[in-house]
């Protein structure tokens, strides 16, 4: 019994440590490769007249497509792929 109650405390503290895990770029990548490249590819990421200017706008513009697309992504899985962009192509502070 004892037991039992140390493990669900042990998981519970590894899903809160999940919870605020930075965002995860190769787990982003993944993503985009497997639904993100219908529409697109990474080209319109580097595009001389590029739609996005920040960080946010790459966030808001991240949910808009993938919403289009109606993937229901949890922010999770927004975050990685935003991160991923970011560190592959916008590189905004
Ligand atoms: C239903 C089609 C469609 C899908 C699927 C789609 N997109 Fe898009 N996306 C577009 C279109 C169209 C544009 C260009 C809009 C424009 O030129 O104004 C765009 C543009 C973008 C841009 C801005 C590019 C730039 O720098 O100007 C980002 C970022 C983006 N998409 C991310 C994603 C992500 C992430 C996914 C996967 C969740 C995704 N898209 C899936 C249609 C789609």
């Amino acid at each position: 019994m004892k037991k039992s109650a140390a493990l669900i405390i042990l998981s519970a503290a590894f899903m809160l440590c999940g919870l605020t895990q930075a965002a995860d770029a190769k787990r982003g990548e993944a993503l985009y490769q497997a639904n993100c490249t219908r529409c697109h590819d990474t080209s319109v990421h580097t595009r001389p007249n590029s739609i996005i200017h920040s960080l946010d706008a790459l966030k808001k513009r991240v949910r808009f497509c993938e919403t289009n697309a109606r993937l229901k992504w949890s922010d999770e899985q927004i975050e990685d792929v935003t991160a991923w962009l970011n560190q592959t192509f916008y590189k905004f502070k």
